[in-house]
């Protein structure tokens, strides 16, 4: 008799944690997923415009032929960052680099950072 009651237990305490796991697991998966993503949209370079911001707002630092000057070089840019990762720096700024998000339109910064993108 004790040892049905002691099994029927067991088996209670297994389905518990069966389905504590259930309903855990994807909690912990949402927590996990990195920060809300977003990506910037893939639009034909318009070299140009890309190069007229760029003289104008960013020339000072990084240099005029990308070579990198209080800032680091862009030249192969594309090759070390994600295209979020560009755009995030761009419109955040950081790490002595001051912030555009306020001083270019969204516009600009997309295509800023699709030029700096296809710099590989
Ligand atoms: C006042 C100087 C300054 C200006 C102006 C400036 N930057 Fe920067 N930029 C920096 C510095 C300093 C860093 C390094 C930041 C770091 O290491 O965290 C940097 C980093 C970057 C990076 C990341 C490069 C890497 O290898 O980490 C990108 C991309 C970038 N800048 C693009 C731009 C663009 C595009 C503009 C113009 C809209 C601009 N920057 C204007 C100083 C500047």
């Amino acid at each position: 008799m004790f040892k049905w009651v002691f099994s029927s237990l067991v088996v209670v305490a297994c389905l518990f944690g069966i389905v504590l796991l259930v309903t855990e697991l994807p909690e912990k998966e949402q927590t996990a997923e990195p920060s809300p993503s977003f990506t910037v949209p893939d639009a034909p370079v318009d070299m140009a415009a890309a190069e007229q911001i760029y003289k104008s707002n960013c020339l000072s630092c990084h240099g005029d032929q990308l070579q990198g000057r209080v800032g680091p070089e862009l030249a192969r840019v594309g090759s070390e960052m994600a295209k979020e990762q560009i755009y995030k720096q761009i419109a955040q700024g950081g790490g002595g680099m001051p912030k555009y998000e306020n001083k270019l339109s969204e516009e600009q910064l997309i295509i800023l950072t699709n030029w700096l993108a296809s710099k590989q």
